[in-house]
C-alpha cells in the first residue's frame, strides 16, 4: 500500500502520474469533454461503484477493536483455546447495530440492537452474532424474511408501516416475549456501551474428554444499563442521528474503554431432556435461578477502526464461525443462520470476503479455496488444488470431530405451536417490572402501534392479556388515551 505521507503526488490507480486534477480536457476552452481524458473517466467510474449493498438487516452500525481476557476457568466445559488459561488475551472486533433502519438511519430509535463479536483465536475466528435481547420473535426461520418485510418499508408507499409491523407481530403470539422487551425501557438503550449482549441461541461447549454441554452466552455491560425515553430520543434525533456511533467512537478516543463481562449458563444433556420446554427454543430464556451465570472473562473495546468502510462496513460475522470446543445446537433458527450469513456476505462483499483484513483469521489458514472475484493474495501459488494428493497437504483432523449427537424422529413439517406456552415468560417479565416500568411499557407500545388498524391493536392487547390481565388492560388504556388526545 502507498504511504501517502511520503508520496503526496496523485496517480492513476495504475501508478501513472495525474497531471491535472483541476481542469478536465476539452476541445477548446468552452468545448465539450474529450473521451481521452481518462483520469476524469477513472475518477467518475470509481465513484459510481463506491456503494456496496448494505446488510439486509442491521445496516446501521458502529465497530471497534478490542481484547478478550479470561478471568475464570471453564476448561471443564470447553477445550476452546481462547479459554485455555486465566489471563489469556485474544484480539477481537465488535460491531453494534440497530436492526430495521437503513445505513443512514438514526441511532436513537426504539429497536433491538445487534451485538456481533469476532474473536481472532489461535484456532480460527469464533463469532458470536447476538443481540441485546436474550430471545427472538419466533423460532422458525421461515418467518425471518417476513419479519424483515414487515418492519422495513411498505412495498407500495416506500414508508415504514406500523400496521404491517404490528399485524405481523400480533399474529405470532410467540413474539410477545421479544416485543415486551423491545417496548420496555430496554428497547431504547442510551448508548451501545450501556446495554447487555446475548448470544441468544443455545450453543454447545465440548471439553477435552469430548463431552458436550449446552451453553448460552451473556455479555453484561460494566458501564451499567442505561436507557432513554421516547421523548429524549425524539429530541436527540433532531440534533444528531449518530448518537450511539459517536458515543462509542468518542469514548474510545478519550481512553474510556467500555467493557463487558462474559458469563455462561450451562445445561447438561440430561437436564435438557428433563427441561419443561424445548431448551433450543429461541423465544424462551433459561431461568437464571435454575441455570446460574458462570463468569468467564471480559472484553474491552480499546481501538477505533482506522477506516470505517474497510473495517466496520466490510466486517462479516456469522454464527457458523466456530472453533474446536464451541459448536451449534439443534435450534432451528440457528441452523438457518448457519447458511444465511456467509451467503449474504458472498453477495454483499464477494466470494473472497474472508480475505478482507478485518475478516481474515490471525492464525494460519489453508482452506485451499481458489480463484473467485477480487482474489488479491497469491491464490496459493502452485500448491495442489485437489484431494487426495500425494504431496501431504489438505490433511483433515478427525480427532476434532464432535461427539455424535443423538437425534430421533420422523422427518416432517412438525407444528411447533402444538401445546406450547407463549405467555408464561412474557408474563413473568411483566410481573417483575415496577409500576413506572409497566407504564413505560404501556405508553411505548401505544405510541409504537401508532396508526395500525384497531383490530391489529386489539389482537396485540389480547395477547398481552393472556400473559397478564394487567398488561393487556394497561396497553388498552394507553391506546385509548392516545386516541382521545388525537381527537382533541
Ligand atoms: C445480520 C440473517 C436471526 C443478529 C444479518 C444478515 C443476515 C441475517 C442475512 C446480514 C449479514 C451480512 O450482510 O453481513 C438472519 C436470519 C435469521 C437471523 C436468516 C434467522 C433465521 C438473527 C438472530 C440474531 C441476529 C436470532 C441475534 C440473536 C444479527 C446481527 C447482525 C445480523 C447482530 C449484524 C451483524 C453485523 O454487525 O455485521 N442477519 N438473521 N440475527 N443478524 Fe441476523
Amino acid at each position: 500500500m502507498n504511504d501517502t505521507s511520503k508520496f503526496p503526488h496523485l496517480t492513476h490507480a495504475t501508478g501513472a502520474p495525474v497531471s491535472d486534477n483541476v481542469n478536465i480536457q476539452t476541445a477548446g476552452p468552452r468545448g465539450p469533454a474529450l473521451l481521452q481524458d481518462v483520469w476524469l473517466i477513472e475518477k467518475l467510474a470509481h465513484f459510481d461503484r463506491e456503494v456496496i449493498p448494505e446488510r439486509r438487516m442491521h445496516a446501521k452500525g458502529a465497530g471497534a477493536h478490542g481484547t478478550f481476557t479470561v478471568t475464570h476457568d471453564v476448561t471443564r466445559y470447553t477445550k476452546a483455546r481462547i479459554f485455555s488459561e486465566i489471563g489469556k488475551k485474544t484480539p477481537m472486533f465488535a460491531r453494534f447495530s440497530t436492526v430495521a433502519g437503513e445505513r443512514g438511519a438514526a441511532d436513537a430509535e426504539r429497536d433491538i440492537r445487534g451485538f456481533a463479536l469476532k474473536f481472532y483465536t489461535e484456532e480460527g475466528n469464533w463469532d458470536v452474532v447476538g443481540n441485546n435481547t436474550p430471545v427472538f420473535f419466533f423460532r422458525d426461520p421461515l418467518r425471518f424474511p417476513d419479519l424483515n418485510h414487515a418492519i422495513k418499508r411498505d412495498p407500495r408507499t416506500g414508508m415504514r408501516s406500523a400496521d404491517s409491523n404490528w399485524d405481523f407481530w400480533s399474529l405470532l403470539p410467540e413474539a410477545l416475549h421479544q416485543v415486551t422487551i423491545v417496548m420496555s425501557e430496554r428497547g431504547l438503550p442510551r448508548t451501545f456501551r450501556h446495554m447487555h449482549g446475548y448470544g441468544s441461541h443455545t450453543y454447545s461447549f465440548i471439553n477435552a474428554a469430548n463431552e458436550r454441554t449446552w451453553v448460552k452466552f451473556h455479555f453484561r455491560t460494566q458501564q451499567g444499563v442505561q436507557n432513554m425515553t421516547d421523548a429524549e430520543a425524539e429530541t436527540l434525533v433532531g440534533k444528531d442521528r449518530e448518537t450511539h456511533q459517536r458515543d462509542l467512537y468518542d469514548s474510545i478516543e478519550r481512553g474510556d474503554f467500555p467493557r463487558w463481562t462474559l458469563f455462561v449458563q450451562v445445561m447438561t444433556d440430561a437436564q435438557a431432556k428433563a427441561f419443561p420446554f424445548n431448551p433450543f427454543d429461541l423465544t424462551k430464556i433459561w431461568p437464571q435461578g435454575d441455570f446460574p451465570l458462570i463468569e468467564v472473562g471480559y472484553f474491552e473495546l480499546n481501538r477505533n477502526p482506522d477506516n470505517f468502510f474497510a473495517e466496520t462496513e466490510q466486517s462479516a460475522f456469522s454464527p457458523a464461525n466456530i472453533v474446536p470446543g464451541i459448536s451449534y445446537s439443534p435450534d432451528k433458527m440457528l441452523q438457518a443462520r448457519l447458511f444465511s450469513y456467509a451467503d449474504a456476505q458472498r453477495y454483499r462483499l464477494g466470494v473472497n470476503f474472508n480475505h478482507i483484513p478485518v475478516n481474515a483469521p490471525k492464525c494460519p489458514f489453508h482452506s485451499y479455496h481458489r480463484d473467485g472475484a477480487m482474489r488479491t493474495d497469491g491464490n496459493l501459488g502452485g500448491t495442489p488444488s485437489y484431494f487426495p494428493n500425494s504431496k501431504g497437504v489438505w490433511t483433515d483432523q478427525p480427532q476434532l470431530n464432535e461427539p455424535p449427537l443423538e437425534i430421533s424422529g420422523a422427518a416432517a413439517h412438525w407444528d411447533h405451536r402444538v401445546d406450547d406456552d407463549y405467555y408464561q415468560q412474557p408474563g413473568d417479565l411483566f410481573r417483575k417490572m415496577n409500576p413506572a416500568q409497566r407504564q413505560a411499557l404501556f405508553d411505548n407500545t401505544a405510541r409504537a402501534m401508532g396508526d395500525a388498524r384497531d383490530e391489529v391493536k386489539q389482537r396485540h392487547i389480547d395477547n398481552c392479556t393472556k400473559a397478564d390481565p394487567a398488561y393487556g388492560a394497561g396497553v388498552a388504556a394507553a391506546v385509548a388515551r392516545l386516541a382521545a388526545e388525537a381527537r382533541r
